[in-house]
């Protein structure tokens, strides 16, 4: 099967960028939400991710927006779905809203689709069994800002098939990533560590130990690493932290994933990180 169409369902932070990362090579890319005017700031957003990808990525600089935009059919509903041969999907991190997603999306797609998860916690193999064919569903835990990541997280769920993993990788590699294959746990990899240090550093931040700019100093003077834990938060969404710890806490039954008051608290006040403006940092 040649990839042809992909489905990107969810256009926040990461359904945007990983809309437009597949449109810059050539795919043809339907993107759905759940109203025209998320999809508008979608398509905002992904304006603005062009003119960085553009600056940022040598092999993409010739690319112009008029020849990448149009690869992107921005839609509320479930038209042409019969066609789609890959479904990447990235709705917020809450299993009742998966599932219910995923319920009507096995009544629309072909037979031979294959589903993409881009969860950050909830196990591959849990919403496999929401498809008729768990060995086409698989996890792609893709990096944000996804065009300057080039590393993705690939989960094998219980059943997930080798044709399955060897179609997707090879998808990924299409684009230009470089896919880290391993088995499925609530967080994975990547997740299961970084939740820990920002949940830590959210505490830190609450027991007024240090301000949020001397944890994230620290972290990355002190250890090499590109971004601190809060700054981190704030790219990601804090709610999507507070939902991630949340499903951690519940699959290992273990305080250790205990989600911080203070995250909740700034969740409850509107202060998600970047996408809201104000977070630990202020963006504005
Ligand atoms: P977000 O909150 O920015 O975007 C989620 C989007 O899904 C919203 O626009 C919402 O309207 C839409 N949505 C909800 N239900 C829908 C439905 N039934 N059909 C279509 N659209 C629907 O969330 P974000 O950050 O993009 O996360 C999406 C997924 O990716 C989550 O599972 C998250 O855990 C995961 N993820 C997030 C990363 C990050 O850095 N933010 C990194 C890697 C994975």
């Amino acid at each position: 099967m040649n990839i042809r169409t992909v489905a990107i369902i969810g256009a926040g932070v990461m359904g945007s960028d990983t809309a437009l990362d597949i449109a810059c090579y050539g795919y043809n890319v339907i993107l759905k939400d759940l109203n025209t005017e998320i999809l508008k700031e979608a398509e905002e957003r992904i304006k603005q991710s062009f003119r960085m990808i553009k600056m940022m990525k040598k092999e993409l600089c010739e690319l112009k927006q008029e020849d990448v935009l149009p690869h992107i059919v921005f839609q509320t509903d479930y038209k042409g779905f019969e066609n789609v041969d890959i479904v990447i999907e990235n709705i917020v991190e809450v299993w009742e809203s998966k599932k219910a997603e995923y319920k009507r999306l096995k009544e629309v797609c072909k037979p031979e689709t294959l589903f993409a998860v881009n969860t950050s916690c909830i196990s591959i193999t849990k919403i496999g069994s929401l498809l008729p064919d768990t060995s086409k569903v698989i996890g792609t835990h893709f990096m944000n800002p996804v065009p300057m990541k080039k590393m993705v997280e690939v989960i094998r769920g219980f059943h997930t098939s080798q044709d399955t993993e060897d179609r997707i990788t090879d998808f990924l590699k299409s684009l230009g990533k470089n896919p880290v294959v391993v088995n499925d746990c609530p967080g994975f990899v990547s997740n299961r560590l970084s939740h820990l240090f920002m949940n830590e550093a959210a505490f830190l931040v609450q027991d007024q130990v240090a301000s949020p700019s001397q944890i994230d100093m620290i972290f990355k003077q002190g250890f090499g690493h590109k971004m601190g834990p809060l700054e981190t938060a704030d790219l990601i969404g804090l709610d999507t932290v507070v939902n991630s710890l949340n499903i951690l806490y519940e699959s290992f039954q273990d305080n250790k994933f205990r989600c911080c008051p203070l995250l909740k608290k700034m969740v409850d006040a509107g202060l998600l990180g970047k996408k809201s403006g104000k977070g630990f940092y202020d963006y504005k």
